[in-house]
């Protein structure tokens, strides 16, 4: 099967890039792992941040970028990623997503943590799902774009790597020519050959026993880059929202920041506000304070969550801005804002990944990446509240112009791709241990890579992990390949790469708390893991 891009993913990366490039009249196609509506995109709620208003302006919005990116931000990502924002905003909305607006008409702005003025888009709290729908939209209208549900990138397939078949050829420098994927429904291993890739398949954070990411948030595009030699950054910094709904059940649905945007507080079991005691915003402080603030208020008082206290939202205004929260709150028994709600910190984005540069590119030819799964130097050492989705589409329209270019100046020779070789094609004989690896892996992750770190838990993760890579890759090249084994098997590999990054890692900056270094070093730098 020969395509001129194939794109991993079908979140609003994968589906923003694959549009662009169809449109310039490219054969696209986008694999997917499960339907093409599963992703983190669908369940996005706050919105997208942008400067949109009169009374705003791009230098503020720089600054809070620059100021919750902890000063390892790239100032120069920051600022174009930024400016591009409000061209993205409006072809999003030609494709016609309509944006939350005030009775007067004018868009109804949300505020997150770390933002300085009103600047968030959203569509109700449902803004990924208006978005994901509204590309799903263009692009199942689109005749040069195929989309494949049910499919699995397993592997890139690079020069490099054919070489090592016999293939032989005069170029010198190593590209990307295609990918193996699982075809779940058929049960097989495809071979897709293509002049260009992009991988857009997303974060990590169903690595971590509780998160709010669903289950596709796996690392597989990270560790498929890594396996291929490809730059990765960054990968200690893992942001935990602080306000996830806690459950028993161990399941994490997300409370928006935008909640406390519009006036919520958190509380601790006595009933006290304890965020002015961490930060001068309060419960609008970034991320990592408050999360680390409800985490410490849990350690001190040995309770199982905090609250957040939403009496002053007016109950029509919460029912008509936060629908989704308010049935999800429901389905449990509490009716905010007159009940407070139980709640947790939980993983939630990965602000490093795969290294590009602001035309997506990474260090090897013909591979793009855009969205979570990379690291571009817009979130430094903790995101922005709401920067992710805006970061995804402007980086898929600098992808695409990017692709376009590579594929219209390089006359791509055609490669004989070899199939994917099965080395045993027995099944399973007991998939218990898949469960129990995934479980032991999630964990360690929790509970040795969490909000507060130490060089001792970290190599205690990291040996924990090493016996699970050891076992896994015995039972990877020994039986049928399938999607938990793939899965399991990338979320040990990017595990991995989040522990050597965060024992690189000697100070406590962003997202990276470690009590052995608690402050900031001087002259601080991203982390690089590379594959030898
Ligand atoms: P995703 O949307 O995660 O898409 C990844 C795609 O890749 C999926 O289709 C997946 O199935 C596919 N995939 C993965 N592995 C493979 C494979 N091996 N083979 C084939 N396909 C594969 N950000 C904001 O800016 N604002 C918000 O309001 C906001 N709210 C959020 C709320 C929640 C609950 C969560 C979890 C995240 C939120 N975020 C928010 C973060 C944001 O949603 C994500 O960072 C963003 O949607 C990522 O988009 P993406 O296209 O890069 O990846
Ligand atoms: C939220 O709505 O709180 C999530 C926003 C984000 O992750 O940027």
């Amino acid at each position: 099967m020969d395509y001129d891009v194939i794109v991993a993913g079908s979140g609003i990366a994968g589906l923003s890039f694959a549009l662009k490039v169809a449109q310039a009249g490219y054969r696209t196609c986008i694999v997917t792992k499960k339907g093409r509506d599963e992703s983190n995109t669908n369940y996005a709620q706050g919105g997208i941040a942008s400067v949109t208003s009169e009374s705003d302006d791009f230098e503020r919005h720089i600054e809070d970028t620059l100021n919750a990116g902890a000063g390892l931000c790239d100032i120069s990502v920051v600022r174009e990623v930024i400016s591009d924002g409000p061209s993205r905003i409006r072809e999003i909305m030609e494709l016609g997503v309509e944006f939350s607006r005030l009775e007067d008409g004018r868009m109804s702005l949300g505020k997150e943590g770390g933002h300085s003025k009103r600047r968030i888009l959203h569509v109700e709290d449902m803004t990924g799902k208006a978005i994901e729908n509204a590309y799903l939209d263009a692009i199942n209208a689109h005749e040069n774009i195929e989309i494949k549900e049910h499919l699995v990138a397993i592997d890139l397939i690079t020069l490099r790597k054919i070489k090592k078949f016999g293939y032989t050829t005069n170029e010198i420098d190593d590209r990307v020519v295609g990918l193996y994927a699982y075809d779940e429904n058929e049960n097989q291993v495809i071979t897709l050959r293509a002049k260009s890739v992009m991988l857009a398949t997303g974060g990590i954070g169903y690595v971590y026993q509780y998160t709010t990411n669903p289950s596709i948030a796996t690392g597989d595009g990270i560790a498929m880059a890594y396996r291929a030699g490809v730059d990765i950054k960054n990968m200690e910094f893992i942001q935990f929202h602080p306000t996830a709904l806690f459950s028993t059940t161990g399941e994490r649905f997300l409370v928006s920041e935008a909640v406390r945007g519009e006036g919520a507080i958190l509380r601790d079991h006595r009933g006290r506000a304890f965020m002015k005691d961490y930060h001068p915003l309060k419960d609008l402080a970034p991320r990592d304070v408050v999360a680390r603030a409800i985490d410490s208020v849990m350690k001190k008082t040995g309770e199982q969550h905090c609250w957040l206290d939403c009496s002053k939202i007016d109950p029509d205004t919460f029912k008509s801005r936060f629908p989704n929260i308010l049935a999800a709150c429901e389905k449990q028994g509490i009716y905010p804002p007159k009940d407070r709600i139980p709640v947790v910190p939980a993983a939630h984005y990965l602000c490093g990944g795969i290294s590009t540069n602001l035309s997506a590119e990474t260090s090897l030819h013909g591979l793009y990446a855009c969205g979570e799964v990379s690291y571009t130097g817009l979130h430094g050492g903790n995101r922005l509240a709401s920067n992710s989705l805006l970061e995804a589409v402007v980086m898929a329209h600098r992808g695409a112009d990017s692709v376009i270019q590579y594929l219209d100046e390089n006359h791509l020779s055609k490669v004989e791709v070899p199939e994917w070789v099965d080395g045993n094609v027995q099944d399973s004989d007991e998939r218990v241990v898949l469960a129990h690896s995934l479980d032991e892996l999630k964990r360690a992750l929790w509970d040795y890579v969490g909000i507060v770190r130490t060089t001792k838990r970290l190599e205690r993760a990291r040996t924990r992990i090493q016996n699970l890579a050891r076992e896994i890759n015995d039972y990877y090249w020994n039986f049928k390949l399938e999607t938990p084994l793939i899965e399991l098997r990338n979320m040990i590999q990017v595990a991995e790469l989040v522990v050597e990054c965060a024992l690189q890692r000697r100070e406590s900056r962003g997202l990276h708390y470690i009590l052995d270094y608690p402050s900031e070093m001087p002259n601080s730098h991203t982390t690089i893991v590379k594959r030898g």
